[in-house]
Order: C-alpha cells, then sequence, then structure tokens
C-alpha cells in the first residue's frame, strides 16, 4: 500500500496576492492552482505536456501547470487567466480574441490567453510565424487556429500603439 506523503504549508504569489494552502509535495501546480485556490480558469487538459490547455505564466513565461510542481513555483510570480483582466478592463488578448470570434467551444482558450500574452507583453509586434511559434504547444480542436492568430497579432498591435502613445 502507498502511503500519501504529509500535506505541506504552500506559500504561493498568484496573481499578485499571497497565498497559502495546505498540499501534497507531489501535486503539480495544475493541481493546486485548480483544487486547492479555486482557481478552475486554468484547464485540466492531457496531464503530460502535449495541449497548452494547463498553461499559465511563471515570471511571464509560459509554463506547462500540468508538468511543473507547486512546491517549485513557491518563490515566483504566477500569472492565470483569473489575473488576465484589470477589474472590469479585459486584458488586449481577451478583448482580441472576443472581437475576432477566436475562442469556440473555449476549452483551450485560457491557455492560448497566457501563452499570447506573454508574447504581446513584450515590445514590437510579432509576426503570424512568430505567432504561430509561439502558439505550436497549445492545441484547438474547434477554430483552426486562423482567428486566434488574428487577434493575437490585433492585441499586439494595439499594445505597441499604446506604448508609443503612452
Ligand atoms: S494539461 Fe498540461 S499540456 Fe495538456
Ligand atoms: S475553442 Fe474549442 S478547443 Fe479551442
Amino acid at each position: 500500500m502507498t502511503v500519501a506523503p504529509e500535506k505541506i504549508l504552500l506559500r504561493l504569489h498568484v496573481n499578485g496576492s499571497a497565498v497559502q494552502c495546505a498540499a501534497h509535495p507531489n501535486k503539480t501546480l495544475l493541481e493546486v492552482l485548480r483544487e486547492d485556490l479555486n482557481l478552475t480558469g486554468t484547464k485540466h487538459g492531457c496531464e503530460m505536456g502535449h495541449c497548452g490547455a494547463c498553461t499559465v505564466l511563471v515570471d511571464d513565461e509560459p509554463v506547462l501547470s500540468c508538468l511543473a510542481l507547486a512546491i517549485e513555483a513557491q518563490e515566483h510570480e504566477i500569472r492565470t487567466v483569473e489575473g488576465l483582466a484589470d477589474g472590469p478592463k479585459l486584458h488586449p488578448v481577451q478583448q482580441a480574441f472576443a472581437e475576432c470570434g477566436a475562442a469556440q467551444c473555449g476549452y483551450c482558450t485560457p491557455g492560448f490567453l497566457m501563452t499570447a500574452a506573454a508574447l504581446v507583453e513584450r515590445p514590437g509586434v510579432p509576426t503570424n510565424a512568430v505567432i504561430r511559434d509561439a502558439i505550436s504547444g497549445n492545441l484547438c480542436r474547434c477554430t483552426g487556429y486562423e482567428k486566434i492568430i488574428e487577434a493575437i497579432a490585433l492585441a499586439a498591435r494595439r499594445m505597441e500603439e499604446a506604448a508609443t502613445h503612452a
């Protein structure tokens, strides 16, 4: 019989807030976000690193949370889809996804939004080739990807425009 390890106190920094929870040390970041912190926007897909549905940002870089241990994320800044909007103001990638019709069933969308946010928050406007490369680890069964690419390009142009007029 296997004995589950004792729970430990995890101290995480998620969407700008310090949070704590008691969890088994072998839990993935995906499991802790969804099951212990009730942040269910991050989706549970393949759990094998193949679909990108679980993508979150760790220190502004996209990370597959199904392959990361929560315990190892303790010293880092985690962003999930719940932290993208600024109050009622959507993040530019959320706004563009809505305008371009880049979500259908929506299951893949949080992962795409996080990957896209990391890309468009960097200076400059990425080419479609760069966008395709950035989202190559995110799978979508519904959209055919074209509207997603269009939405990311639109968000990137808007962010660049906003930065030049700031
Ligand atoms: S659930 Fe993490 S890559 Fe599929
Ligand atoms: S919108 Fe359905 S899987 Fe992407």
